[in-house]
């Protein structure tokens, strides 16, 4: 993982980097990319590419299939070093710190810039199965092929989007920089929601979060994932993370899926600090329906 590999990272070379590139520009029309493409694509002789290939293969960035017609496909750590280099060539991140949190959808690591840490979210999203694909069909557009970078891409460039919209009137970390499947966002203090125990005044906390709620719907996006668990809860701070499945209050099922946000939230308080709310109440009174 990011750990592994990040170690090699300064011991890679331009031609290294172009090879890269290479196999992911044949990615965007076949899974596997034959060696004369990826020498077409990065503009080296087909000697020269076998051998980085070869080279980058052993640092576990491509992986190789077949015998006599060999091709190559990037790993996710391929993908994450191309996505990390423009972040290191932007002066977004100059070393990387620990893992925040691996779940199936997202790798998520902190890492500095000038000292100061911010959060790097590598998306994951093909990762996982065919559902999640088909989950995320709704922005796959009518390309005919994709592979599951190109899915995760979508994800980080969805996430990036809604965050940079809410961010400055909704609760949200601040985002600072998309490239590939990678964000690059503040770094948020306290944890999960989930994982506290709210002493004094849990209810204050509720209605905060439904104001939140009602402040992004009224921008126009409906969270769609929400839960205790993508709550950021600090000593005096709340924010609400974990964005690439918002939807626009226009789509089809955006009423369906702000619903389940409502429900979600409710029941865990209900659950957890005994506060009975309504959800269809509350359902009414954030969109306007008194
Ligand atoms: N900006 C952030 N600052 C601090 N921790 C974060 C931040 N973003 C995510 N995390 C941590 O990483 C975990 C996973 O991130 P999240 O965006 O929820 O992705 P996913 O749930 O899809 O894996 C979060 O539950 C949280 O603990
Ligand atoms: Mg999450």
């Amino acid at each position: 993982m990011v750990d592994r590999f990040i170690r090699e990272f300064g011991s890679l070379e331009k031609d290294d980097f172009r090879v890269l590139r290479g196999v992911e520009e044949g990615m965007k029309t076949r899974d596997w990319v034959p060696v004369r493409d990826v020498s077409v694509f990065s503009g080296l002789p087909v000697d020269e590419v076998e051998f980085r290939l070869g080279r980058v293969g052993g640092l576990g960035l491509v992986e190789r299939r077949g015998m006599d017609r060999v091709r190559f496909r990037l790993s996710y750590n391929g993908y994450d070093v191309l996505a990390l280099n423009v972040f290191v060539s932007r002066g977004v991140v100059d070393s990387l710190g620990g893992e925040l949190g691996v779940g199936k959808e997202a790798e998520v690591y902190s890492a500095l810039i000038d000292g100061e840490e911010v959060v790097l979210k590598f998306h994951r999203e093909g990762k996982v199965s065919f559902r999640d694909i088909r989950r995320s069909r709704d922005y796959l557009g009518d390309r005919e092929h994709y592979s599951k970078l190109y899915i995760a891409k979508l994800a980080a460039q969805r996430e990036y989007k809604y965050l940079d919209r809410l961010f400055g009137e909704v609760r949200v970390p601040e985002p600072i920089s998309w490239n590939r499947h990678l964000i690059a966002m503040e770094k948020l203090e306290g944890r999960e929601l989930s994982r506290v125990k709210l002493d004094n005044d849990p209810q204050f906390i509720l209605e905060i979060i439904y104001e939140e709620i009602e402040k992004a719907y009224d921008l126009g996006v409906v969270h769609g994932d929400l839960s205790e668990f993508n709550i950021h809860i600090a000593e005096d701070d709340l924010r609400i993370i974990d964005w690439p499945q918002a939807v626009q209050t226009t789509h089809p099922e955006a009423d369906n899926y702000l619903k389940r946000d409502i429900k979600n939230i409710t029941k865990y308080f209900e659950k957890k600090y005994q506060i009975k709310k309504d959800p269809e109440e509350i359902y009414k009174s954030i969109t306007n329906q008194k």
